[in-house]
Formats: C-alpha cells, sequence, structure tokens
C-alpha cells in the first residue's frame, strides 16, 4: 500500500481517499509508527500528510531521515513537505509571512515531473505559518507563492517530492493531479485500486476467513449492512443467512426495500422478524426521549439475539455452526478506534443499533478498508440498485425518535404518510444527493388550531429538518427552494388529515441536533 502516515491534521483520511482516486491503495499510520516498521511494510510510497504543528514547537513529530534514504518514494505534504525538507538538510523559516486560503502559484518553467503541462499560474489551498526558504540538496524546487519561496520541490531520481499546499482539498483544482502524477509518473506506481479489483479481493478475503463456515448478518436497511452481506453472500452464497429485525419505526416502503429489491438484486437468504407490536408495547407511555433510545435499543438486542439462537438451533438439526457475524464496519471507524490492518485493539463498531459484548460469534468486517464512496461504488459494482446504494441516513431507532412524545401505532401512521409525501417530493425535484438528509418530526403533543374547508381543525405540526452535511458531525439547514416547500406543506396539509401545519427547522448543528431527540 501506501502508507498516509498521519501528523495529526483532519486531513490524513483525505488524502488517503485521494491516493485511491488515483487507484492507488492507501492506509492511514499514525506518525508514532517506528521507521523500521513502515519500511517493513514494503510501501509503494509514503505520504507525510499536513499537521498542526511547527517543525520548530517543542515536541514537534519528527520524520526519522532514515526513511529518506530506504528507497520508498515519499510525498511531502504541508507539514510533511516541511518536516522532510528539515530531515533532509534544507531550511525552514519562521519569516512571519503566514498564508491560508486561496493562493497564486508559481510554477516554473516546465513545471518538473509534479506539474508537468500545469497552468503557469493557478490557485492552491494553502495553510501554513513556517516556509522552507531552501531546497534540500539534490531537489529541484519547481513552485513559488508570495508566502513560500518554495513551494513545491522534487528529486525525481530518489523519488523524492513535496508540495507546501494541500493538494487533496478541492480548492486546489489541480492538486489531483499533482497526487496523481506523484503516485504514476515519479513513484511509478501501476494504478490497480478499481471496484472491480476491491470487489474480487474482498470476495477472496472472506473465503481464506470463513471457510466453509457458515455466516449471519442484520440488515438494517442502510447502505452498509446491504453492501457487507452482499459482499458475503458474492463470497459463501447460501451459507450466509440475513436477518431483518422490523421494529414497526420504519418509514414506508422500508421493509418491501430490504424484502423485495434487495433480495431481488442479491439472492440472499432473507429471515425477517415482525417485532412491531413488541415494541410498541415495550414503548407505550414513554416520552422521554433518552428512555425511548434506551427501550429500542434493548428490544433490538434480544430479538436479534433471539432470531440467532433460532437460526444456530434450526442449523444445529442439519448438523451445522454458525461462526461468524457480519458487520458493515468502514474504514474511519477502523482508523478511529486506533487500529491499523489486523491490528488488535481495534473496538468492533456496531451498526446495528449496539450488539452485545458476549458475542460468540467472531465477526467478518469486509468494509473495514473501505471509504464510504468505495463501499457505494462496490454496492453499484454487485449490483445493488440506486435507491439502497444512495441511501440518505436514517437513525437506528427510527421514527421512535421523530415523534416527540408517547410512540403509538397511529402517531406513527401519521408520520410515516408525512414523510412519504417529503420523500417523494424531494426525490422529484431531483434534491436527494443535494441534502444530506431530511428527518420529518411529528409534535406530537402540540396542537394549534387551522381551517380546511369551513371547518375549524385542531391538528398537529410537523417539521421539516433538511440539512446539508459532510458527515453529520455538523450541518446546515438546506435552503429548498420554496416551491419544493410549498408542495411537500399542500400536500401533507391535504393528505394527512391528522396534521395542519407545517414548520421548517432553519437552525443549524451546532446549536441543534439533526435529530429532535
Ligand atoms: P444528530 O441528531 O446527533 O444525528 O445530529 C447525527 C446523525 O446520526 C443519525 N443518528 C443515528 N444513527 N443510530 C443511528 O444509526 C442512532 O441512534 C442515531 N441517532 C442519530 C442522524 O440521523 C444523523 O444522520
Amino acid at each position: 500500500p501506501v502508507l498516509v502516515v498521519d501528523f495529526g491534521a483532519q486531513y490524513a483520511q483525505l488524502i488517503a481517499r485521494r491516493v485511491r482516486e488515483a487507484q492507488v491503495y492507501s492506509e492511514v499510520v499514525p506518525h508514532t509508527t517506528p521507521v523500521e516498521e513502515i519500511v517493513a511494510r514494503d510501501p509503494a510510497a509514503v505520504v507525510l500528510s499536513g499537521g498542526p504543528s511547527s517543525v520548530y514547537a517543542e515536541g514537534a513529530p519528527w520524520v526519522d531521515p532514515e526513511l529518506f534514504d530506504a528507497s520508498v518514494p515519499v510525498f511531502g505534504i504541508c507539514y510533511g513537505f516541511q518536516a522532510m525538507a528539515q530531515a533532509m538538510g534544507g531550511t525552514v523559516e519562521h519569516t512571519g509571512t503566514r498564508e491560508f486560503g486561496r493562493t497564486e502559484l508559481a510554477v516554473a518553467d516546465g513545471g518538473g515531473q509534479l506539474h508537468h503541462a500545469l497552468p503557469g499560474n493557478h490557485p492552491v489551498w494553502m495553510s501554513h505559518g513556517d516556509c522552507v526558504t531552501r531546497a534540500p540538496a539534490g531537489f529541484t524546487v519547481t513552485a513559488s507563492s508570495a508566502g513560500a519561496p518554495v513551494a513545491a520541490f522534487e528529486d525525481v531520481e530518489r523519488r523524492l517530492a513535496g508540495v507546501q499546499y494541500h493538494p487533496e482539498v478541492a480548492h486546489s483544482p489541480h492538486g489531483q493531479e499533482v497526487l496523481r502524477r506523484f503516485l504514476h509518473e515519479i513513484a511509478h506506481i501501476r494504478p490497480q485500486w478499481t471496484t472491480a479489483s476491491i470487489v474480487e479481493e474482498s470476495v477472496q478475503m472472506i473465503r481464506e476467513q470463513v471457510g466453509d463456515g457458515r455466516a449471519l448478518c442484520g440488515l438494517s436497511g442502510g447502505v452498509d449492512s446491504a453492501v457487507a452481506a452482499a459482499l458475503v453472500h458474492r463470497a459463501i452464497g447460501d451459507r450466509l443467512t440475513c436477518v431483518f429485525v422490523d421494529h414497526g419505526l420504519l418509514r414506508a416502503g422500508e421493509r418491501a426495500q430490504v424484502e423485495r429489491d434487495f433480495v431481488a438484486a442479491t439472492g440472499v437468504r432473507l429471515v425477517t422478524v415482525d417485532a412491531r407490536q413488541r415494541f410498541l408495547d415495550a414503548l407505550a407511555g414513554v416520552g422521554d426521549p433518552e428512555e425511548k433510545r434506551k427501550i429500542i435499543g434493548r428490544e433490538f438486542i434480544r430479538v436479534f439475539e433471539q432470531a440467532q439462537r433460532d437460526l444456530q438451533a434450526e442449523a444445529g438439526e442439519h448438523g451445522e455452526h454458525i461462526d461468524f457475524l457480519v458487520q458493515g464496519t468502514l474504514y474511519p471507524d477502523v482508523v478511529e478506534s486506533g487500529g491499523g490492518t489486523g491490528a488488535a485493539n481495534i473496538k468492533s463498531h456496531h451498526n446495528v443499533g449496539g450488539l452485545p459484548d458476549d458475542l460468540r460469534f467472531k465477526l467478518v468486517e469486509p468494509l473495514r478498508l473501505l471509504f464510504k464512496d468505495e463501499v457505494r461504488r462496490v454496492g453499484l459494482e454487485l449490483g445493488l440498485p440506486e435507491t439502497i446504494v444512495h441511501r440518505q441516513p436514517f437513525p437506528g431507532p427510527g421514527l421512535g425518535i421523530r415523534i416527540v412524545g408517547e410512540v403509538t401505532a397511529e402517531r406513527l401512521e401519521v408520520l410515516r404518510a408525512a414523510d412519504a409525501i417529503a420523500r417523494e417530493e424531494l426525490t422529484a425535484a431531483g434534491l436527494d444527493r443535494d441534502i444530506w438528509q431530511c428527518p420529518v418530526v411529528l409534535l406530537a403533543d402540540v396542537r394549534s388550531v387551522g381551517v380546511q374547508g369551513d371547518y375549524r381543525t385542531y391538528g398537529h405540526p410537523v417539521v421539516l429538518r433538511p440539512v446539508s452535511s459532510e458527515d453529520a458531525m455538523t450541518a446546515d439547514w438546506s435552503r429548498l427552494p420554496y416551491d419544493v416547500l410549498e408542495r411537500i406543506s399542500t400536500r401533507i396539509t391535504n393528505e394527512v388529515p391528522e396534521v395542519n401545519r407545517v414548520v421548517l427547522d432553519v437552525t443549524s448543528k451546532p446549536p441543534g441536533t439533526i435529530e429532535w431527540e
């Protein structure tokens, strides 16, 4: 792989994704990884990421110069570029000129290998206080900016290069080409990481792990568990059984989507557990959001465990045993819990609403090396429909946390109807990819006066909560076109008799969360 050394900025994962977009497999490793360990992994190249530090700061992460004697291609970015310059005998100075944001890059004649055939002047995204004032011996300086006399250097012979700016961000329009040129033209790595190769390698790995064993997968209706299940099914066929718990807090059509569309696309063996009444009983009389979440989580585990036991008993009758549980853990979860490939210290990530710790299963995590966009592409490659692959996030506790107040069967019906209309109209307006998600919330304990025809109504409001976001950590409210809002409002108040008012949530996150509970 290409190893991206993480110097503690938020960019390392993004760099790893960009490397993969150049069809080269990459992983993130912490900067505390000893050079011997890095070299022992025989990396195709090493990328030193940006970081928050100054190379002069006390305790600043440093680059062991031995890295540059190991005949490994190295690309330094921002802090990594400065650390590289310093480790190899160049000069890094605190000149007092800082550059933040959009900066004009002046490319030297010809551009060298990195900036070959790119415009002589073009914008890049900078974020630095210190700068390199003299490149190390053997390097050619190929670009500069007002605040960075050495903004790019390269030593093509030794396959070493670096840039002061951030090529990985979208604000550097030629950045991806520069990264690609480093990987393909300087490091001479063959682009082989394609969706087809991901599928092929994943299937191979699953077969090796599972052998002729049997596996179980909980489907949530979400993208990750669906793609994980489809991959495992491709690898071991009917030795995989999927379990789908219908807790009655689903949106209109979701159960059918799993039972019909997912099964049609994959041929997976699916068991649906209808637990609707059980969840309603458990939620009766409960209005507190945290209490509701706890109850839903607890009941989910109980139902899932019972399904496991039933299936186990059934399989046992045929002398078989289910040893493996499939989980849709993604690479960012693996990086964030401090683990690398095969590391033992990884928290197992629970994407099905929290599974118990004392599982007697071994985990199969076919997506643990993949980013979300790769997961979606793998899903399409495996023939899953767009409706599943590009599904927006939906919380595990479902509509249960979108009814403010007690959850009852009637209220669920009302919310499901209103939510279906909002989703239909957003889809019809072609807005699904523009928004992150749009919860519809029923204020079940609030009533307001309205008029419909000649009659006074006394109904409930629903709240539309359309948001845009990159990762759900922060979000902004989406500026939906007025005509779309109008259609949603008119249709909901006309078609759902219990609702006589539609309101729009215009709160960003923070301070508001995306969900209301
Ligand atoms: P909040 O409301 O915290 O939501 O801003 C952030 C994102 O997480 C989703 N969400 C959940 N997803 N189980 C889930 O799988 C949950 O309990 C849960 N609660 C919130 C929410 O829809 C949003 O995308």
